[in-house]
């Protein structure tokens, strides 16, 4: 373990943002608390957190590889990330590529429809409103973002999708849909942060669509920890898996 000098700064549902010795950074924690359906369902499952910081922090080391600029700076932990310390914008930016979940209650869209171009999506982080969908006139009016801000938001989510589809997709996975947020760097650069995980994504398998992400938990099934392992063991090499001892899994 390494013991960084950390004082809280806010506690979310799943995380815990620290300020530490370089204001430039912050040290997150991803902790093993889980929640769903607007924080009705909860639940603390050992090893969550650092499932989901070791799956978050190679999915950012891929898409800076590929010009994304992103918050991680480094993992310190299996479950600790210093993360550059960003002015967050109260956007969840959803991108889908098949059609389920809220999407299938709210419009007619047929079950697991192919959804190309993806479908982009907007709603407003904020626990009052219960994170009400937007539209671009909205978030202008509420000086969320500026239209341009806006369209490059538009742009890098789009790049994400590919990036990650096309990685996943080498693993038998497909990238149903995700949510990221995004925030301003001190030089006012729009930078990826939060998280990318199965906690903020959809991932099925390629050939029989089984879940490895929340949804399992979200349906009140077994073994969502054993599935975020398998996605571990899907994503990391060998050396990093052995780097946080991450137990092997025979696939
Ligand atoms: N790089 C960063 N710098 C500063 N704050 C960040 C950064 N990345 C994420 N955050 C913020 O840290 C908090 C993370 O907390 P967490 O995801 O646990 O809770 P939450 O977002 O409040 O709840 P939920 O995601 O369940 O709606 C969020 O408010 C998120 O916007
Ligand atoms: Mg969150």
């Amino acid at each position: 373990m390494t013991e960084i000098k950390k004082e809280l700064l806010y506690t979310g549902k799943a995380k815990n943002v620290y300020k530490i010795e370089n204001d430039d950074e912050v040290l997150i924690k991803f902790r093993d608390d889980i929640t769903a359906l607007d924080g009705g369902k909860k639940d603390t499952l050992s090893k969550k957190g650092a499932y989901n910081a070791l799956i978050s922090a190679k999915f950012f080391k891929i898409l800076e590889e590929e010009g994304i600029l992103t918050q991680y700076v480094k993992l310190v932990n299996e479950d600790e990330m210093i993360s550059k310390s960003l002015d967050m914008i109260p956007l969840e930016v959803i991108c889908r590529n098949i059609a389920t979940g809220s999407l299938l209650r709210k419009y007619p869209f047929h079950k697991n429809q192919e959804l190309q171009p993806p479908v982009l999506q907007f709603d407003y982080k904020n626990d009052v409103y219960h994170d009400p969908m937007l539209n671009d006139s909205i978030i202008i009016a509420l000086k969320i973002a500026t239209e341009e801000q806006l369209a490059e938001i538009r742009r890098i989510t789009l790049k994400i999708n590919e990036i990650l589809s096309n990685f996943l997709k080498e693993r038998g996975l497909i990238l149903v849909d995700f949510k990221i947020e995004f925030g301003f760097d001190k030089e006012g650069n729009i930078v990826l942060g939060d998280e990318i995980s199965p906690d903020t994504t959809r991932l099925w398998d390629a050939e029989t669509y089984e879940n490895f992400d929340k949804d399992i938990f979200r349906k009140g099934e077994e073994g969502v920890v054993d599935a975020y392992h398998v996605v571990v063991n899907l994503v990391l090499t060998d050396e990093e898996k052995e780097k946080w001892n991450v137990e092997k899994l025979d696939l």
